[in-house]
């Protein structure tokens, strides 16, 4: 257990560092309940190890009633004995070290589970009782305290306060299993820290914290938030917002820093913080948790202006903020990008997810042109300063899972909500490693989540014997990318078509994109990668090149 001791390095080490995220219950199952597991996870360290990543970022695994996909967590200092013991997370954490592969877990500090003792402590304890200060309990409205406390809805279902048994009400601003904390109770503040100590000194190096924005919330005086709408239009943008993005949570990520930096070197972390950008350099201070997630690739479509808007956007944020940016293009909350792209020009497959969907038929998906876009802008963003989160699958060129059984799904937002947003779990199915056997090598029992028929084609072993799949891509990026690394600066290249995004590094590294359906003249220079080959010199429509400048 604990120090790591072969992973000292700079304290430095993130900021341009490739982190990996693992979805636990659907990265491998070694026990064939159909459930991944640490065991899982360790049997496939070589895998990881094969890619070339930095780190890897594990979803919640702790005890959970899964309400939410293990974000209601019912013991912070514990793992899901489905998923495995202490004692496993110690080797897996080891095996990982052993690899040069640091370790992240999820924080999530805005809720727990309603199983979570203290939970279940401040039912029992009843109103005006310490226990249920822990949570925000009020009173109802109404002549009996009948009507909820506020106008609040949850961001997945109608709404945001449930009502107990001897008649008071607690907010949640997701499922009604997701109680969340008060966040103006030191008890509660205290064992934030002692959790942040627990995972540090198993050898924990990073943190990815969970809806970080929302932990502090108006309350004082009687006064209760009111919200219909979770758009981030909506969101006062000057943090004196009542639900979001308060000046006062920088206090509490200030008390977190002191414990990262107790620890050599220093652990490190990054918000989940959906707020408006000019308040995300907050989240990624030094003296706060360090890094913000910056989303903007994630929510657009493959549009050379918008890409072009978001990266000098992001990257001079970063540098007026001294932190770096993070490129994400999929995570387990959203339509997994290959799919995201391979939708109609002008049509926008995130919205269509995050709006009222009911009854909407899927749009026609191109799966080789998502393909093709999805390997392109790995390279793209691979190639700019600052880090990268993949999620596990997005390596296999995975495209999303439509068409699960009303029956079989798990994600509250679709059940909560009645069907009006789409499901999340089409991006959280069990990854195929083989392509035949059970689950397709997922796990020997089968998979939570049913899997198409088309995994087939996508599994690592078929990716891995095919030198240019888009695994044997990513490996290869991954690999080169570490040798080319320079300092985190660039510089955009005019190109005369508007389809074609060209930037280079100090170093000679030129990275460029061609957005458009048509071959585009390559500039001179030695071709070092290609996400499709060059066809008579000429980058291919929908395809990235790196070269070194002659
Ligand atoms: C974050 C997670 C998401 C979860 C929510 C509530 O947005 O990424 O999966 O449902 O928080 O914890
Ligand atoms: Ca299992």
């Amino acid at each position: 257990m604990g120090e790591n001791t072969f992973l000292r390095g700079p304290a430095d080490w993130w900021r341009q560092a490739v982190v990996y995220q693992i979805y636990p219950r659907s990265f491998a199952d070694l026990n064939g309940d159909g459930i991944g597991d640490f065991a899982g996870i360790i049997d496939r360290v070589p895998y990881l190890a094969s890619l070339g990543i930095d780190a890897v970022w594990l979803s919640p695994f702790y005890p959970s009633e899964l309400a939410d996909g293990g974000y209601d967590v019912a013991d912070y200092r514990n793992v899901d004995p489905r998923i495995g013991t202490l004692e496993e997370f110690d080797r897996m954490t080891e095996a990982l070290h052993a690899h040069g592969i640091r370790i992240f877990v999820d924080i999530v500090p805005n809720h727990s589970s309603d199983q979570h003792e203290w939970f279940q402590a401040a039912l029992k304890a009843g109103r005006g009782s310490a226990e249920r200060d822990r949570y925000i309990f009020r009173e109802g409205k109404g002549e009996n305290g009948e009507l909820p406390p506020s106008k609040l809805a949850s961001h997945f279902g109608p709404e945001g306060w449930t009502r107990v048994e001897d008649g008071q009400w607690y907010m949640h601003l997701f499922a009604k299993e997701q109680p969340d904390f008060n966040w103006g109770n030191q008890e509660v503040r205290d064992d934030f820290l002692k959790t942040l100590k627990f995972w540090s000194d198993r050898g924990v190096d990073g943190y990815r914290v969970d809806v970080a924005h929302a932990l502090i919330k108006d309350l004082a005086d009687g006064h209760l938030p009111e919200r219909d709408s979770y758009d981030l239009e909506v969101m006062k943008t000057d943090g004196t917002d009542d639900l979001f993005d308060r000046d006062e949570v920088h206090e509490v990520y200030k008390t977190w820093r002191q414990v990262f930096d107790q620890y050599d070197p220093p652990r490190v972390a990054v918000a989940e913080a959906w707020v408006h950008a000019h308040r995300r350099p907050a989240y990624a201070s030094a003296e706060g948790l360090g890094q913000s997630f910056n989303f903007d690739l994630l929510v657009q479509p493959w549009n050379p202006k918008q890409f072009k808007k978001t990266i000098t956007y992001n990257l001079a944020a970063a540098e007026r903020s001294g932190s770096s940016t993070t490129w994400v293009l999929s995570n387990h909350d959203n339509i997994r990008h290959a799919t995201k792209y391979g939708v109609a020009e002008g049509f926008d497959l995130y919205k269509w997810q995050h709006s009222k969907s009911k009854g909407n038929s899927l749009p026609q998906i191109d799966i080789q042109k998502g393909i093709d876009r999805a390997r392109a802008a790995v390279m793209l963003e691979l190639a700019l300063p600052g880090s990268t989160y993949l999620y596990q699958g997005e390596e296999l060129g995975l495209h999303e899972v439509f068409g699960i059984p009303a029956d079989q799904m798990q994600d509250p937002q679709w059940f909560r909500s009645l069907g009006e947003k789409a499901t999340r779990d089409g991006c959280r199915v069990p990854l195929p490693w083989t392509a035949e056997g059970s689950s397709f090598g997922f796990g020997p029992g089968g998979a939570h989540l049913p899997q198409p028929e088309w995994f087939a084609e996508y599994a690592v072993e078929v990716e891995e014997a095919d030198e240019d799949s888009t695994l044997n891509l990513y490996r290869k990026a991954l690999r080169l990318r570490k040798k080319l690394l320079d300092v985190e600066k660039y510089e955009w290249v005019r190109s005369w078509n508007r389809n074609v995004l060209h930037f280079k590094r100090p170093n000679g590294w030129h990275s460029i994109t061609n957005f458009g359906d048509k071959p585009v003249k390559m500039p001179k220079g030695e071709v070092i990668l290609t996400s499709t080959p060059l066809v008579d010199g000429m980058l291919p429509g929908n395809a990235t090149a790196w070269f070194l400048a002659k």
